[in-house]
């Protein structure tokens, strides 16, 4: 018999019914990493923002099992994969990145951001800490290109999917030595680059997102990041489409215990196959999609967004934090 928290959960659904608990966990470990901005202090940022959101996690009403988080048992104190969070109540799978981006909050940098999914048991694949060569998409794009084509014929899918020339596209790569030919047959086939230091998710996500003035991402970045990505395509409607790198010998033998084929390309549906998917992120710094965290005399603004794959919602989420009441200065109207 269940109790009557797990069976509102069950009637409601799974994204209606959490979509605001997970955007206060992101929140949260948001604010926490957003308080290091530019000091130097990429471990202990990350570690703030694991901390605040192993805490958060606890206020909720989840039997959550992270299947992509922080690491092995044996590496990760918190946030490992395996470990079970919340205070129980529905079976829910999770995968978290506290901090996307980690040297970008240490030097005050663009787009880093605190981003989880959820879903059903079984609905994020369960992937090793590895790399994946990635091609993202956004909806228009998405069915139609082919990560093992060659990245002239990508780009003229893409560029015909949005109406335009490939000289107007803009591509995300992580600025990295192993995409040096990568680059350069972007360059040949005429397409703009923005080459990035870290956080492949929030180029995924202004890749499906109009008006971000980003149109695909391409290379390898993390596994683990892929699987995020995933989550928020099955949301937005865009494509992932992937392929697993493992950099040495025991990753690739962790993978193969975990049942993951190195020669198979992963669709977005691959990566993410559940039924329900909820997925959240809260700017740290600012970015193409969110702002980062405000810090005023007694609190925080922040920014998020918050999808459900089912439900079929994006929501944009401007949030005030007050540790009290307004006393110096009200709260400030925001325009857009
Ligand atoms: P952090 O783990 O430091 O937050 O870095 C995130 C990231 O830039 C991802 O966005 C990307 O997928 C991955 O690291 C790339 O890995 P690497 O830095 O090893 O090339």
């Amino acid at each position: 018999m269940l109790d009557t928290s797990k069976q509102s959960l069950v009637n409601v659904g799974m994204e209606r019914a959490l979509a605001l608990d997970i955007v206060q966990v992101v929140e949260t470990a948001a604010i926490a990493a957003g308080r290091l901005l530019g000091h130097g202090k990429k471990d202990e940022a990350d570690q703030a923002a694991v901390e605040a959101m192993r805490l958060a996690f606890n206020n909720l009403e989840i039997d959550g099992r992270i299947v992509i988080g922080e690491g092995e048992r044996d590496e990760a104190p918190m946030l490992y994969i395996g470990e079970q969070v919340g205070k129980g109540g529905m079976g829910i799978d999770i995968a978290v990145d506290p901090l996307e981006g980690t040297n970008l909050v240490a030097h005050g940098a663009n787009n880093a951001i605190s981003v989880m999914a959820m879903s059903e048991t079984g609905g994020l694949l369960h992937c090793p800490d590895t790399y994946m060569e990635k091609l993202i998409v956004g909806p228009s794009a998405a069915g139609k290109v082919d990560i093992t084509a060659p990245v002239k014929a990508n780009l003229a899918i893409i560029a015909m999917s949005l109406n335009r020339e490939i000289a107007d596209l803009t591509v995300v790569i992580l600025d990295r030595p192993r995409h040096a030919e990568l680059i350069q047959q972007v360059r040949d086939a005429g397409a703009r680059i923005r080459l990035i230091g870290d956080g492949d998710v929030t180029g995924g996500l202004a890749a499906a997102i109009a008006g971000s003035g980003v149109h695909a991402v391409m290379g390898t970045g993390g596994a683990p990041e892929g699987v995020l990505t995933a989550a928020a395509m099955r949301c937005l409607g865009g494509e992932i489409q992937a392929r697993i790198r493992y950099r040495d010998e025991v990753e690739a033998e962790r993978g193969r215990k975990m049942g993951i084929d190195e020669t198979k390309v992963y669709f977005t549906r691959d990566l993410a196959p559940g039924n329900e998917i909820l997925f959240a992120a809260t700017g740290i710094t600012d970015g193409e999609i969110l702002k980062g965290v405000r810090f005023f005399g007694n609190g925080q603004r922040t920014y998020s967004i918050v999808m459900g794959a089912k439900s079929k919602f994006v929501r944009f989420i401007d949030t005030v934090h007050m540790e009290d009441r307004p006393t110096k200065a009200p709260i400030r109207l925001e325009r857009y």
